[in-house]
């Protein structure tokens, strides 16, 4: 029932870790307009970090990422250079001295960096902010690239969460994404992380890779079960070989169909479901007294570039090319390219090209989605309150919930929605009614299952 259901649904549709989501974002909002809005935070509001390490040593054909290979370790080496001056140039600009709530190092693969390289990124952050006692400090992990001693070189730091990117043990899949990397591999590291008290574990897994299998999902997670991370995201591959084009050496008669990715789905999230984990958002679950499953069932989760999350900081300031921030006033992005980034920073000016003013619209939009994807539900008379607003106006978003209403994925009553059971892989249709960006942009996004 639900197969169909995902065939006729096999629209794409933004993932939302941010509203407006990135294709929406404009040159409009420049380092000029970065620096103002830093220049209007307070001291006393929670911050978080975000450090992008734009670097792998080899390329998964899969990868959506945004990164590059590098053979040598000198380029990483100079662009650290450069993240440590964008650090000052943005703590500059701050008016004071914050605390930062939320380290997470993501990329690429910031396991590229060297241990002593970790100690000089340390100092200066801790010089320019403060951390504090229980402040998170999370980083991407390859295991491909770590040994004993840089897991110890992180744990040193004051590293205490790790996300392990696995996508699938199977080497025949493995083979078919150019990623090896065998199950000893992911487990000595596991085994290092837990040794050296980096104990909040997450892993990445992948469904929809070519030559994936519902029979090999179910062996998949029963592998990553056995290693007992605390949470686990189940991503299904967005193949967007327009935007990659390094997915192209991806043989695409070998991809599952909507109705395999489907079936994929639904035997993965059921076997983590067996074995005790909850669902949390559309896309990942979690070990009942993990953080995660906390906030989810207090109605405190949320939702950031990094997918979901515990963190409710409203500054996340992005470093690093590439890289997005979140303010109160709106989204920043900064370059991509390492050139652009390069020359910016070396300028000494910010590398800040595209992002979003938040209008009042906007904000109202943002909470429904947000609530949407990280609660499976929206009160929208509540939420229109809270922003002054009424929710009648949202009679033509409801009407097009309406047709989702009767395939089953919604229930409505009255102006309230709650996502059912088997709607929960589809809320990203649900959110989408009430995006005003998206008629325009629809081609660039992944598909919903
Ligand atoms: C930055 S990587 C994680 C750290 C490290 N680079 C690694 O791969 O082990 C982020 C995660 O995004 C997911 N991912 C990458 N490309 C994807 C795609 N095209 N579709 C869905 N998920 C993708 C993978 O699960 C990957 O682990
Ligand atoms: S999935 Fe991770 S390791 Fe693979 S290319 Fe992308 S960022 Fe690099």
């Amino acid at each position: 029932m639900t197969a169909s259901l995902a065939t006729r649904y096999a629209m794409r549709v933004p993932r939302y870790t941010s509203y407006p989501t990135a294709p929406h974002f404009s040159d409009a909002v420049d380092a000029d307009v970065y620096r103002g809005w830093l220049a209007e935070l307070e001291p006393a509001q929670a911050l978080s970090l975000y450090f992008h390490i734009p670097f792998c040593d080899t390329l998964c054909w899969f990868c959506g990422c945004t990164t590059k290979t590098v053979k040598k370790y000198k380029p990483v080496g100079e662009f650290l250079d450069l993240l440590m001056q964008e650090i000052d140039l943005v703590a500059e600009a701050l008016p004071g001295r914050f605390q930062a709530r939320h380290l997470h190092w993501g990329g690429g693969s910031p396991t590229m960096v060297k241990a002593a390289d970790w100690q000089r990124l340390f100092d200066c952050i801790r010089a320019r902010f403060d951390l504090a006692e229980d402040t998170e400090i999370a980083v991407e992990i390859d295991p491909r690239d770590m040994t004993e001693d840089d897991v110890s070189a992180l744990a040193a730091m004051g590293v205490n969460r790790a996300s392990i990117g696995v996508q699938d043990f199977d080497p025949v899949v493995q083979k078919a994404v150019n990623r090896l990397q065998p199950f000893e591999v992911t487990r000595n590291v596991v085994d290092w992380l837990r040794r050296y008290g980096i104990d909040a574990l997450n892993m990445d897994l992948m469904y929809g890779l070519p030559h994936q299998t519902a029979r090999g999902v179910t062996a998949m997670v029963e592998k990553a079960v056995a290693l007992r991370p605390h949470r686990v995201a189940l991503f299904g591959y967005a193949h967007v070989p327009w935007m990659k084009p390094h997915q192209k050496n991806i043989d695409e008669g070998a991809l599952p169909g909507v109705a395999e990715r489907w079936e994929q789905y639904s035997v993965g999230a059921a076997r983590l479901l067996d074995f005790g984990y909850v669902p949390i958002g559309f896309d990942h679950f979690a070990l009942p007294d993990d953080g995660l499953a906390r906030a989810s069932r207090a109605h405190r989760l949320r939702r950031n570039f990094q997918g979901y999350t515990v963190d409710d900081a409203p500054i996340l300031l992005g470093f690093g090319a590439s890289a997005i921030g979140s303010l109160p006033q709106g989204h920043v992005q900064n370059a991509a390219p390492l050139k652009d980034y390069r020359r910016a920073i070396e300028k000494g000016g910010f590398a800040t090209v595209r992002g979003t003013a938040l209008s009042a619209e906007d904000r109202l939009r943002r909470e429904i989605i947000e609530r949407l994807m990280t609660d499976m539900a929206a009160d929208l008379d509540a939420i229109c309150a809270r922003h002054g607003a009424s929710a009648g106006a949202f009679a033509t978003e409801l009407e097009s919930v309406a047709r989702l209403e009767a395939d089953g994925l919604v229930a409505v009553d009255g102006h309230r929605m709650t996502i059912t059971d088997q709607g929960r892989p589809f809320v990203r249709l649900v959110a989408a009614a009430f995006d005003a960006y998206l008629a325009a942009g629809q081609a660039r996004h992944s598909q919903t299952v």
